[in-house]
């Protein structure tokens, strides 16, 4: 296993996904514990963008519950329909907020938050099993984009569940 990410700088957005993709996939290639391929895999995109927190909830019961994370600490327990994270997981969706503000119901887990994406990840019955937790403490920092290598990414760990 690699000991650092190779991180180029001044690539555009894509450009770092294509760089970072295989890194993650051989980061978790051949580990079998989800916990600890989604650690590894928040740290890989904590470091690679510089966001401000990258996480996931699973799915337990009838709430969310803090997984592995990257970033400042975070609320444990959501229900579900609230917040992005559990409108997410209700509507079964990918949501991207530009402006945490103008959410109905956003949850403030950490003031510095501005914008963030939401991507469910289902299990073979396709229920919800987790969700990524992305944001950003600039504005309007996620896109179409994001939501393609973000899940391409997530995806990954789905055979560990
Ligand atoms: N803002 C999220 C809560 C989770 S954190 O940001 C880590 C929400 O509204 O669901």
């Amino acid at each position: 296993m690699a000991e650092e990410l190779i991180i180029t700088n001044n690539l555009s957005k894509e450009e770092k996904y294509q760089e970072l993709y295989p890194q993650i996939f051989a980061l978790i290639q051949g580990e079998d514990d989800l916990i600890a391929s989604l650690s590894n895999m928040m740290s890989a995109l904590k470091y690679g963008f510089g966001w401000l927190w990258v996480g996931v909830y699973f799915v337990k019961n009838s709430e969310l519950v803090l997984g592995p994370f990257q970033g400042p600490i975070a609320c444990t327990r959501i229900q579900l329909g609230r917040g992005v994270s559990g409108t997410s997981w209700h509507k079964k969706e990918t949501i991207i907020v530009p402006n945490v503000d103008e959410f109905p119901d956003h949850i403030i887990c950490n003031a510095a938050s501005k914008s963030e994406i939401v991507i469910p990840v289902f299990n073979k019955n396709n229920e919800v099993a987790l969700i990524l937790d992305v944001d950003s403490n600039q504005l309007n920092d996620f896109d179409e984009i994001d939501k393609k290598y973000l899940t391409q990414i997530i995806q990954l760990i789905v055979p560990l569940l």
